[in-house]
């Protein structure tokens, strides 16, 4: 797997849940860090994670499909959220919101279950995807650079096939501006 570096001053992780990412973002010293979820639960159990870190944080309540950030941001993350968006209608909801989300130049990194993966997840069904699905759903916006598939074990020792992207933003003028 190649390393790539993503220049980034401000990042949003959607459909946060309560995962460690957002910790370690604020410890590697990101400034502008925003935490979305459609679940309230998960936001407080977020914020209870965080601590006296969680004043660096800001913790949005919001849908994937149209949540509006103040500010765009330099890197989008979504890791397990965008497979529950099963319909056509949704997944283009959520693409036209991260791409009026992220600055031109700016990335977008999705880890999704992969067309092998499992068909649910925490017993909703789910939509499986390959570099080209994502590709075709985020094109409007969006220029795949890179991918690849991966096994996930989760903590119960139960083996999940991602597949993950990174894309850039493309500049002023796509059809989402
Ligand atoms: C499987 S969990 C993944 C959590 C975290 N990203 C991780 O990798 O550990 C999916 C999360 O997405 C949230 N979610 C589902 N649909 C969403 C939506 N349309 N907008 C925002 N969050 C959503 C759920 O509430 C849940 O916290």
């Amino acid at each position: 797997m190649r390393r790539v570096t993503v220049p980034s001053d401000s990042v949003v992780v959607v459909g946060c849940g309560s995962s460690t990412l957002v910790r370690e973002l604020v410890d590697d010293g990101y400034a502008a860090i925003i935490a979305v979820d459609i679940a309230q639960p998960a936001l407080d159990q977020l914020r209870a994670s965080l601590g006296h870190c969680a004043d660096r944080v800001k913790l949005v309540r919001g849908d994937a499909r149209t949540v509006r950030l103040a500010q765009p941001v330099t890197l989008w993350h979504d890791r397990a959220t965008f497979h529950f968006l099963t319909d056509a209608v949704d997944q283009a909801a959520y693409a036209t919101t991260a791409a009026r989300s992220v600055k031109p130049g700016g990335h977008l990194v999705l880890a999704e279950f992969a067309a092998d993966g499992p068909t649910s997840c925490s017993g909703l069904t789910v939509a499986r995807h390959s570099p080209a699905s994502l590709q075709s759903a985020f094109s409007g916006g969006f220029e795949l650079i890179e991918s690849f598939e991966r096994d996930h074990v989760t903590p119960s020792g139960v083996t999940q096939r991602f597949v993950h992207a990174l894309m850039i933003r493309r500049g002023v003028g796509s059809v989402v501006e």
